[in-house]
């Protein structure tokens, strides 16, 4: 049972997070198309159904199966998955604010720079790294 609740566990991961690196992607090309125009009315489409279909549903069976597995294997106690809950806190907050995000395209009001959105890119990257090599690890 266990070991299926992990694999269940990594596949949200997966999604989750092939969602989070890909949307600010969809942002810096978003910024260069002119608003109203039939590209910039695409990626709106883009953006929303990749929210909605993909990383919400994901990011929900993440922390469902992870604390359902944190219980199950009496880790609450263990510092690795206290720091990892901290950094995945993290990501819930960036998951957040790209939300805000594609809310703002949505309504043309966009006042960001796609150099912003290359920087923001690299938030869930750095994250993701810190929280597999702590689960996979354990270093504490
Ligand atoms: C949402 C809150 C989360 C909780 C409570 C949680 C908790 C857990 C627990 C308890 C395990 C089992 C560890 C073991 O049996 O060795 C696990 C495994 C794992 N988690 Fe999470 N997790 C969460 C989110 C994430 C996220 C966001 C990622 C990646 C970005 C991630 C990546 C992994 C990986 C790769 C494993 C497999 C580790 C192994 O078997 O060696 N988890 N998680």
């Amino acid at each position: 049972m266990y070991e299926w609740l992990k694999a269940f566990h990594i596949i949200a991961v997966i999604a989750w997070m092939a969602g989070m690196l890909y949307l600010p992607r969809l942002f810096v090309y978003h910024c260069e198309a002119d608003v109203g125009s039939r590209q910039s009315e695409t990626f709106k489409v883009m953006e929303r159904r990749l929210l909605r279909l993909i990383i919400n549903p994901a990011m929900i069976a993440t922390w469902l199966l992870g604390l359902w597995l944190a219980w199950r294997g009496g880790w609450f106690a263990a510092p690795w998955l206290q720091l990892k809950l901290v950094l995945v806190l993290a990501m819930s907050a960036l998951h957040g604010v790209l939300s805000r995000h594609v809310k703002d395209f949505a309504a043309d009001r966009n006042r960001r720079s796609p150099k912003f959105y290359r920087i923001l890119n690299e938030i869930p990257t750095l994250l993701m790294i810190a929280i597999v090599i702590l689960a996979v690890v354990k270093p504490f």
